[in-house]
């Protein structure tokens, strides 16, 4: 896979970062100091320009709050996340809705459809989130990645293939909270990415999923089985 400057590290369960040539430092769904699969040397985050939030559940947007308020970020999450993240002092609040693109420096920021909840638990509180998305990344680099956020497999994914033709997709394949392997396979067909990174699998028991049960199943994708703190370049 051909990444073109671009530097993408998995930091487990569903948070990767992505450098792009220019420098930028993008984080798509801030779980880090709270998440069991992020290796310790990553636990300090450093640099982050733009935040990526899928959805509301802890295990996607587990620091965003304390991450923001480090590093002051870009934040783009859906207007309902927005109002709740506003309220827990967050600034430079970038909100959208699915459809939409932003352009932020060398990165373009579609947010897409997610089949899969939003609530955030605040306190004892479920607060409403909005709704949980995807989001689609095109770089000045001409690389366009899919992250698919939480989601099952839905036939509008092939509106994402023909529409942004991303080369690489981010699919979560655990399983119970998500699609399976199976359904990650479908997904393929209808998205047709070159390559296929994993993700949201393993970090709890429920999470059973395994990439070499999707490797064996999609066809015409590679299948990239990272590990958590490796980066692609
Ligand atoms: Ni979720
Ligand atoms: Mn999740």
């Amino acid at each position: 896979m051909e990444l073109k400057g671009l530097k993408v590290t998995w930091l487990g369960h569903a948070t990767f970062r992505i450098v792009t040539p220019k420098g930028n430092t993008i984080l798509i769904d801030p779980w880090v100091m709270g998440n069991p699969a992020c290796p310790e040397s990553e636990k300090q985050v450093k640099k982050v320009d733009v935040m990526l939030c899928t959805h509301g559940h802890f295990d996607h947007i587990g620091d965003a709050v304390e991450i923001a308020k480090k590093h002051s970020p870009k934040v783009v999450c859906i207007p309902e996340m927005a109002g709740w993240l506003g309220k827990k002092g967050v600034k430079n609040l970038a909100e959208m809705n699915k459809g939409g693109t932003q352009h932020i420096d060398d990165i373009h920021v579609t947010m897409v459809h997610a089949v899969h909840s939003c609530g955030i638990t605040d306190g004892d509180q479920v607060v409403y989130g909005g709704e949980a998305c995807g989001y689609v990344v095109k770089f000045d680099n001409g690389v366009t990645i899919y992250h698919a956020g939480d989601t099952m497999a839905f036939s509008d994914m092939k509106i994402i293939h023909e529409l942004w033709r991303p080369q690489i997709a981010m699919l979560p394949i655990g399983d119970h909270y998500t699609m399976d392997p199976r359904q990650a396979a479908y997904a393929a067909e209808l998205l047709q990415p070159k390559a296929i990174i994993p993700m949201h699998f393993g970090t709890f028991p429920v999470l059973t999923g395994k990439p070499s049960e999707l490797a064996k199943l999609a066809e015409g994708a590679e299948v990239i089985e990272m590990k958590p703190g490796e980066t692609l370049s």
